[in-house]
Formats: C-alpha cells, sequence, structure tokens
C-alpha cells in the first residue's frame, strides 16, 4: 500500500492541463493501486493523478454504494441535464459547495490495462466523473460557480490551507 501525498490547491500541476496516457504498463496500474489507496486513506471517493502531482489524464472513483473504477483518458461526449449538489475537494479540504453539474453523460476511456470503456453515467457517480475531467483539465468545482461564491470560497481556503499546512491532517471526508 502506497499512500501519495495529495496537491493542494493552487500548486502544480492542479492549473494545468494533463497528458493523454499513451503507455499502458504495469506501472500504470501499480500507479492506479496507489490513487486508490490515497483516496481512501483521505476518505474521498475520487481522486485525479493531478491531485498527486502527476499531469496525466487517469482518475479513479468509488462511489458509495456504487461504482469503483479507474478511468484513463476519459472523455464526456455526450452531457444532458442540470442539478445542483455538494461537492468536497482532496484539493481543497474542508471546502464544500453546491455546484451544478450535468445529470446524465456519456463516457468514453480506457482502463489501466487500455481497454476501451463506453457507458453512460448518472446523478452521483456523473458528478464526480465531471469534477475528475475537470481535474484533468485544469478546473476545480470553484470555477463552476458564481463569482461571488467563488470569491469567498477562495479567502476561506487561504485561511484553511495555511492551518492545513502547519496541522497536516487533509483528509476530507466524502470529497473528490
Ligand atoms: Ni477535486
Amino acid at each position: 500500500m502506497s499512500v501519495l501525498d495529495v496537491v493542494l490547491y493552487p500548486d502544480d500541476p492542479l492549473t494545468k492541463v494533463s497528458k493523454p496516457i499513451a503507455a499502458f504498463t504495469p506501472s500504470l496500474v501499480q500507479f492506479a493501486e496507489n490513487m486508490f489507496d490515497t483516496m481512501y486513506a483521505f476518505e474521498g471517493v475520487g481522486l485525479a493523478a493531478p491531485q498527486v502531482g502527476v499531469a496525466k489524464r487517469m482518475l479513479v472513483l468509488d462511489e458509495p454504494d456504487g461504482e469503483k473504477m479507474c478511468l484513463v483518458n476519459p472523455e464526456i461526449l455526450e452531457s444532458e441535464g442540470s442539478e445542483d449538489g455538494s461537492e468536497g475537494c482532496l484539493s481543497l479540504p474542508e471546502i464544500y459547495i453546491q455546484v451544478p453539474r450535468a445529470t446524465r453523460i456519456v463516457v468514453r476511456a480506457q482502463d489501466p490495462l487500455g481497454n476501451p470503456l463506453e457507458f453512460e453515467a448518472r446523478g452521483f457517480l456523473a458528478r464526480i466523473i465531471q469534477h475528475e475531467v475537470d481535474h484533468l483539465d485544469g478546473v476545480i468545482f470553484l470555477d463552476r460557480v458564481d463569482m461571488l461564491t467563488r470569491h469567498a470560497k477562495l479567502q476561506e481556503w487561504q485561511e484553511i490551507r495555511e492551518r492545513l499546512l502547519l496541522q497536516g491532517d487533509r483528509s476530507s471526508p466524502s470529497a473528490f
């Protein structure tokens, strides 16, 4: 079991666009396992590679009472509907906000072995995938809300970040 360091916003590479993965090697499978270990260690339900300092297009998730999956090079092919829902982020622990997301999406991706996947996701699963795919494009949940909320939450985050950097406990239940 390997728990990786989680990068706090706005440190690198969280605001960068991550690169596609071309090589499906045993080390990629090991990295996926390490990402799951890290997500569980911080009590999250999703984690994108840039959140552990790797600017590659890959994510893991474990929806409560639902799907557990690792998606490589995920693309959202279709999206429809919009619904506000609560989100937290392991890169901004303790910040929870209401974020509008599509209610139904169609996703194309690969698994860590390079096998193609295509499926439909709804509700909370669709929400997690949209949040993580945003991370791969350098976008965070605060970029998805109105300017006033964004500004207020960024100020709140500055204080939380300073405290976390001193105390070191960064678990963030149900965040992604
Ligand atoms: Ni996040």
